[in-house]
């Protein structure tokens, strides 16, 4: 019996027909991966998460230009995805599959579409981005802030105090660096907002 079977595969393999197919469903595979490696870097570009959309245009863009992360003395940049998502593959697969949803809150909620709604969610979209930082101890600035290769002399007696204060404290960039980029709401910032430990360990990996 399983020679029969290995006999009958070998004639499948040897026919043309099965090359065909075989060739048809690499070049289908390829063409797949190739579109989905293209949206993932289109999606995570300046001109799409930046002006695509008027709701990012009209608020937290036009907020974020000409600060110290848009325009500086060395021209080296954070755009929104630099802070915004990770920037390791799967974690930034996951990250892009929770983003459908601002498409749909786009074209059918209309959730934020005007100035008024977005400064009326603004509080709970700040506390959302601060509690997915505060889960994984900041890690997307961490991608280019590294805190051992800060050097202390290099900055202001302010950072350099409140640093210590921050080691001690367990503190997270987040806490004390935020509306960086953005108008900040006017309800409880970062220090004031409880992360619970279980959402910690699991944003930690995602
Ligand atoms: C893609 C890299 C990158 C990421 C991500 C990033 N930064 Fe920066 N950051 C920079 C650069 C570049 C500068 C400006 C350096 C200069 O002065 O030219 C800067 C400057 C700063 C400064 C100094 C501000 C000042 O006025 O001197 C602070 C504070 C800071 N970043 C905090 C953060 C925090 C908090 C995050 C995460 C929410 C973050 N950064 C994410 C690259 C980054
Ligand atoms: C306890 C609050 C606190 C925490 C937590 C904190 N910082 Fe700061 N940081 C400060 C203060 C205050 C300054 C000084 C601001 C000034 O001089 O205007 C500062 C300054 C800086 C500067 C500019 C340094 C300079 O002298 O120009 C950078 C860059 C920076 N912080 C990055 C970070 C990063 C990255 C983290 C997380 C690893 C972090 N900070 C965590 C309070 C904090
Ligand atoms: C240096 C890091 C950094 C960069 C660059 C950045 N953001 Fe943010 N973003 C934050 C932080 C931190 C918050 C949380 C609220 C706050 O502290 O301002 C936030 C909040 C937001 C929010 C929630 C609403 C709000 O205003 O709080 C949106 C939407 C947003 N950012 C979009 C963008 C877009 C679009 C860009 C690019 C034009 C961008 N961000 C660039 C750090 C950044």
């Amino acid at each position: 019996m399983p020679r029969r079977v290995i006999a009958k595969a070998r004639r499948l393999v040897a026919s043309k027909k099965s090359i065909v197919v075989l060739l048809a469903g690499f070049a289908i595979g390829f063409i797949a991966l190739s579109l989905f490696g293209t949206s993932m870097i289109y999606t995570g570009t300046e001109q799409f998460c930046a002006t695509n959309c008027h709701e990012m245009a009209n608020n937290n863009t036009r907020e974020y230009r000409d600060t110290i992360h848009d325009k500086n003395r060395t021209g080296v940049r954070a755009t929104c995805s630099d802070c915004h998502v990770p920037h390791s593959p799967v974690p930034l697969y996951i990250a892009k599959m929770g983003a459908l949803n601002d498409l749909w809150s786009h074209h059918v909620t209309h959730s934020v579409d005007t100035p008024e709604k977005f400064d009326a969610a603004r509080q709970m979209m700040a506390t959302r981005v601060w509690t997915y930082m505060k889960g994984n101890d900041s890690r997307e600035c961490r991608y280019c802030h590294d805190e051992a290769k800060m050097d202390p002399e290099k900055q202001s007696a302010m950072a350099q105090t409140r640093h210590a204060r921050a080691k001690k404290e367990k503190l997270t960039c987040v806490d004390c660096h935020y509306g960086i980029a953005h108008k900040v709401p006017d309800g409880p910032g970062p220090q004031e907002i409880e992360v619970d430990k279980a959402f910690i360990s699991r944003s930690a990996i995602f």
